[in-house]
């Protein structure tokens, strides 16, 4: 499975780049906003397009950058994909651009095949597309067979519909089980969102349906909460898992393994420590 950052934030890059681990970035308007409003804290002003080109040459090439547009029809935003594909892919040949499978919003304004016409207008450009927002395994069937590249479910988020459906209170960390939680007006049932018990179970429904078709689109899980749910996408067999920095971070910390680093320092020996000192004669060559 390939890790994805998911995030705009130049210093966090940077350094999940060093640590070697990182296939690809994907950022959005809000992870955008996010970064913005954190360097006009700190420096003050940004100069949006090198800022973009820094992050490109970071990640570098053969590692793709998800850059979403800013429009709502389907012409508007093939326009925008355009304009941000001739800009920024020449730093790095890794941009890739993302459009929402569906632009209608809460108010019912907007027509529902935008998303879907703008996939396919950039994808007859050779554009690489990545469909966001996929809330269902029928919008991802879709998205992929008007051409886009890849599809980013938005895990967490269908976990959040669900607690708020059932009415549970939650930490946007939490765990949400992978099978699902029972209805309990009527335990015997599994509480669904459009037919999806979790966000776990709407990549596996996803891949199921790829698998099934040969279908040649990635699948990367979006909106990741803590590690323990990028395991769970890792086991479902997805291709790719972007995750905020402070999940990526955490998924190399564990308490016993903080508890054997101090037993095994303080169980050093100066004979086994005498190895690794060199012979003053190496020393001095
Ligand atoms: O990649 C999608 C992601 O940025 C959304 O995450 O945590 O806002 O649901 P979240």
């Amino acid at each position: 499975m390939k890790i994805f950052l998911d995030t705009a934030n130049l210093e966090h890059i940077k350094e999940a780049v060093s640590w070697s681990i990182i296939d690809g970035v994907t950022t959005n308007p809000s992870l955008i906003k996010k970064a913005v409003v954190s360097i006009r804290n700190s420096a003050g002003g940004m100069d949006m397009e090198s800022y973009i080109k820094n992050i490109l040459a970071t990640v570098g090439r053969m590692c793709p950058v998800s850059l979403e547009v800013a429009g709502l029809n389907a012409d508007t935003m093939v326009e925008q994909g355009m304009i941000l594909y001739e800009k920024f892919n020449q730093v790095a040949g890794n941009v890739v651009i993302k459009i929402p499978v569906c632009t209608v919003n809460t108010v019912g304004k907007g027509n529902p095949f935008d998303g879907l016409l703008a996939i396919k207008g950039l994808s007859e450009e050779k554009i690489p597309i990545n469909a966001t927002l996929i809330f269902t395994p029928e919008q991802a069937l879709l998205a992929a067979k008007a051409g886009a590249d890849y599809v980013s479910p938005f895990a967490g988020r269908v976990d959040d519909r669900i607690r708020h459906l059932a009415g549970i209170e939650f930490e946007k960390s939490n765990y949400f089980p992978r099978e699902g939680i029972a209805d309990v007006s009527s335990p015997e049932n599994i509480l669904k969102d459009h037919g999806v018990a979790s966000g776990v179970d709407l990549v596996t429904q996803i891949i199921n349906i790829f698998r099934q078709y040969g279908i040649e689109c990635e699948v990367i899980a979006a909106s990741i909460r803590n590690p323990t749910q990028v395991s769970e996408m890792a086991a479902t067999g997805v291709h790719i898992t972007t995750m905020p920095f402070d999940v990526l971070r955490s998924m190399v910390l564990h308490p016993g393994c903080a508890k054997g680093i101090d037993a095994f320092t303080d169980d050093l020996v100066d004979e086994y420590l005498d190895l690794f000192s060199r012979p003053e004669s190496e020393n001095n060559e």
